[in-house]
């Protein structure tokens, strides 16, 4: 995928109705029963680079999409490809000329699962540039990394224009309820007008073809914390992968009731062979106060024993027009992907791959990558770097 890519999702005017209980199911069978044919091409696709090691995919797919390696690529603005992924959602979405109609001057951000805080400087630079005043706040896993010892790079905790927490027990785990309360009470009086939202973790490449489900909840936690802390018609930008399983559909569909306009994009800094895209939302409607209580206490109970919620709605409240909108983007993207990881398997086998460094064998393999300062192109090789 040469260029940045945008869907905007739809659906009937049908209310959203009463929430259920979720019925929980081991996360291998979270696809359900019914087989996509789409989904399994992929997977056979992704499974023709198991016999390939990995300096050769990373140096052949570097060197066939140059556009998705790391670093400025022709361009001053931001020095690593998680800035240009952002500015990409952020223009895809228009979301720079709605935030403006929503408040000209001034900016208020929350970065959920944003660590080490490339997403914020990115923010911090084009508010700059868009004319507007730019602050923020941010919860990450308080991890120790080198470069970025409490979560966020040095420079972001000590600046004015920035409110890191960790929470109500200081780890900053998106995964406890508790926490996510505490950020919604730090930004209560803040004008919340978008949330971006990135987080992920290392996926083992044995497991890689679930990345979509073990992310189930880390995807649905960053959702809930950005409808518990968002001003009403603010914006939501929130990292996907995937998204073959009745959970992630009916989390995009329950989407579609609290957001005016609801897209999946995908940058073109992201990698074609990856199955990451973004959700870029605008307009946001708060939910009503029995679906928060229905979200948060699902929340609360955790995804226990390996389990998933299969989804959070029944299937027969998902309609038909949200589906068909949804499957022309999965299907792009999709073929797409399949498209570059036959590409990089045909040209393993007729060319050696290039003699420059493989930079993210390591990170990839599973290895916690050190993360590098904003100036440093290397940031961002975790999770996003799979096939
Ligand atoms: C891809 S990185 C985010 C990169 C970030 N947007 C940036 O531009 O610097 C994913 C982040 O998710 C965070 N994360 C993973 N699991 C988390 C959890 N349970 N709670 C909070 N943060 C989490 C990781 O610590 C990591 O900082």
């Amino acid at each position: 995928m040469e260029e940045t890519s945008s869907y905007t999702l739809a659906r009937s005017s049908a209310p959203l109705g009463e929430p259920v209980d979720a019925s929980f199911v081991p996360w291998r069978e979270a696809y359900g029963p019914k087989e996509d044919a789409l989904r399994a091409a992929l997977w056979a696709a992704k499974a023709e680079l198991d016999s390939m090691d990995e300096g050769t995919y990373y140096r052949t797919r570097d060197s066939l999409f140059p556009l998705d390696a790391s670093g400025p690529q022709g361009s001053n603005d931001f020095s690593n490809r998680a800035g240009h992924k952002l500015s990409q959602c952020m223009d895809h979405g228009n979301l720079w000329g709605y935030l403006k109609t929503l408040n000209s001057k001034n900016l208020f951000f929350v970065d959920v699962c944003g660590g080490p805080g490339a997403f914020t400087q990115a923010l911090l630079t084009m508010a700059k540039r868009h004319g507007m005043k730019c602050r923020g706040a941010g919860m990450t896993l308080f991890d120790a990394h080198t470069r970025a010892p409490h979560g966020w790079y040095p420079e972001l905790l000590r600046s004015k224009r920035f409110e890191a927490t960790f929470g109500l027990d200081g780890t900053g785990d998106i995964f406890r309820t508790s926490n996510i309360h505490a950020l919604a009470s730090i930004v209560a009086r803040a004008p919340v007008s978008l949330v971006v939202a990135d987080g992920g973790f290392d996926v083992p490449f044995g497991v890689v073809n679930f990345q979509e489900v073990l992310s189930s909840r880390i995807v649905f936690s960053q959702w809930l914390a950005a409808v518990m802390v968002l001003k009403p018609k603010g914006c939501f930008v929130l990292k996907l992968f995937d998204v073959f399983s009745p959970f992630s559909q009916s989390l995009l569909y329950l989407s579609l009731h609290c957001f005016d306009t609801v897209r999946i994009v995908k940058p073109k800094h992201s990698r074609v062979v990856n199955s990451e895209r973004y959700l870029v939302a605008s307009g946001f409607i708060p939910l009503s106060p029995r679906w928060e209580e229905h979200l948060l206490n699902l929340h609360a109970k955790g995804f226990a024993n390996d389990t998933v919620p299969l989804s959070l709605l029944p299937h027969s409240a998902v309609d038909a027009t949200f589906t068909s909108s949804l499957r022309e983007s999965v299907e792009a993207i999709a073929r797409a992907q399949i498209g570059a990881i036959r590409k990089i398997v045909e040209r393993a086998k007729t060319q050696p791959p290039p003699r420059f460094p493989a930079r993210h064998v390591t990170a990839a393999m599973g290895a916690k990558p050190p993360v590098e300062t904003p100036g440093d192109d290397e940031q961002q090789q975790s999770e996003d770097e799979l096939p």
